[in-house]
């Protein structure tokens, strides 16, 4: 039956789709400049910290659920839960976790649209036609809409071809030219005047900035972000992954790719504006810190590859590829979880599946940069600050309180036998069930109160 609703062929494929998933441009964007406003290295060890012990757990019981069951979030949660309350809960928990994946995805497709506008931009720099490179990187609602729709027919194109043609393949071939694109940026960045000055902002500690509750809390809601978690994307990946798989290994190995990537980005952004300083580009704010997101990405960086001449050209057509790869092997992700659903339960084929939703999705984008100003950032703020927080919480319940202890402990033991006598085993359940719900709890009421 898995292998009819399609599966990763190997441990290479199911790790570069996850990691696919949780890299995204949140890390490559998000990450570096968070921390390089609060803490530095400090930051990052806070970051590594919750990601080890909230986002990994929470991922594991993602993976686990979605692999127990072999089907989407929906079918998943009924099927582990114990009576009739819980199987509706988890039914709305899991329908809830498909509206919002696709919402997340209708903002995410106008942010990624703009990196391939910037990326067509850069090249038409380079060959001369100004003209189009103007249109192509100045904020317009022609150029953001044919950029949402060029951006969700890839996603939907490769969606259509399923987990093992679409997903695994695209996520292998994409995953490794990411890196290879960031490690080359990297490198060259750190060789030009004023990098070094952005490596020890980037490194020295301080504790005081990293230490500060509001900044613990944040780092913990990026953490839940970067790796995907709470709205079912990396239970229905791991829905996909076959019985013999050892879970927490390759649960461990997804949240590593996820970190390094982080931390790599950390070494390309924060060189890169100090960079930019030293070329003449204003990069703090009124308030004195760091200027950050969108106005780093569309003004900070463009000025700075503008002041590099030709050789800028160039970087800047590789950065905005590499944000368009990085975005493109998440938002596949998000549109497979409500596929999936309508595949699972409503017997769709898939095509039809993907045209439907993918359309769907694609006209709440539109509508989004209609109403920009309303609406992009209440779809963003009620997603990702307050939806997946709270999914991400009852999915820790599932795992923790609701599925019987021995029916989870049978599904560890298919690819890893030994399970029972490891550390993972002797920690694990006890930190699902306790320690996340209660730091997500805090998250949340952080957020809603704080
Ligand atoms: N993890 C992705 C990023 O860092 C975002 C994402 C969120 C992907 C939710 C899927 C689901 O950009």
């Amino acid at each position: 039956m898995a292998s009819a609703r399609g599966e990763f062929s190997s441990r290479f494929g199911f790790i570069m789709a996850a990691a696919g998933s949780a890299v995204g441009l949140g890390n490559i964007w998000g990450f570096p400049t968070q921390a390089a406003s609060n803490g530095g290295a400090a930051f990052l060890l806070v970051y590594l910290l919750l990601a080890f012990t909230l986002a990994y757990p929470a991922l594991m019981a993602e993976i686990i659920i979605g692999r127990h069951a072999h089907a989407n979030a929906v079918n998943a949660l009924q099927r582990i839960a114990g009576g009739p309350v819980t199987r509706r809960l988890g039914a709305t928990t899991g329908l809830v976790g498909l509206v919002v994946a696709s919402f997340i995805l209708s903002f995410y497709a106008i942010v990624a649209g703009w990196m391939i506008a910037h990326c067509l931009g850069s090249l038409a720099a380079l060959v001369g036609a100004d003209g189009i490179a103007a249109w192509l990187t100045f904020f317009s609602l022609g150029r953001n809409a044919s950029f949402v729709v060029v951006f969700m027919l890839l996603t939907i194109g490769i969606i259509a071809e399923g987990v093992h043609d679409g997903i695994e393949r695209w996520s292998s071939r994409l995953m490794p030219i990411l890196l290879v694109t960031l490690g080359c940026l990297v490198l060259y960045v750190l060789t030009l005047d004023g990098a070094m000055e952005g490596l020890k902002v980037y490194l020295l500690p301080d504790f005081s900035a990293a230490l500060s509750p509001q900044l613990i809390i944040n780092a913990l809601g990026s953490a839940f972000f970067s790796l995907s978690l709470g709205v079912g994307t990396m239970l229905i990946y791991g829905s996909y992954i076959n019985d013999r798989e050892n879970l927490p290994v390759v649960g461990g190995l997804v949240t590593g790719v996820d970190i390094g990537i982080a931390v790599l980005a950390g070494f390309l952004v924060l060189p890169a504006m100090y960079v930019a300083l030293h070329n003449g580009v204003e990069i703090f704010d009124a308030a004195g810190g760091l200027i950050s997101e969108d106005t780093l990405i569309f003004t900070v960086l463009p000025e700075l590859f503008t002041s590099m001449g030709v050789a800028g050209a160039f970087v800047s057509l590789l950065f905005f590829f590499l944000m368009s790869i990085a975005a493109l092997t998440s938002s596949i992700s998000m549109l497979e979880v409500p596929v999936a659903y309508t595949i699972e339960e409503h017997g769709a084929s898939r095509r039809s599946a993907v045209l439907l939703i993918g359309g769907i999705i694609t006209a709440i984008s539109l509508l989004i940069l209609l109403n920009f100003e309303t609406l992009f950032g209440l779809v963003v703020t009620a997603t990702t600050r307050y939806s997946q927080p709270l999914l991400g919480f009852v999915f820790c319940i599932y795992a923790g309180w609701i599925w019987r202890r021995d029916q989870l402990l049978e599904e560890l033991r298919k690819g890893s036998p030994e399970i029972a006598g490891t550390l993972f085993w002797r920690i694990w359940p006890w930190h699902v069930r306790l320690v996340c719900p209660l730091i997500i709890f805090g998250i949340f009421a952080q957020n809603l109160f704080g």
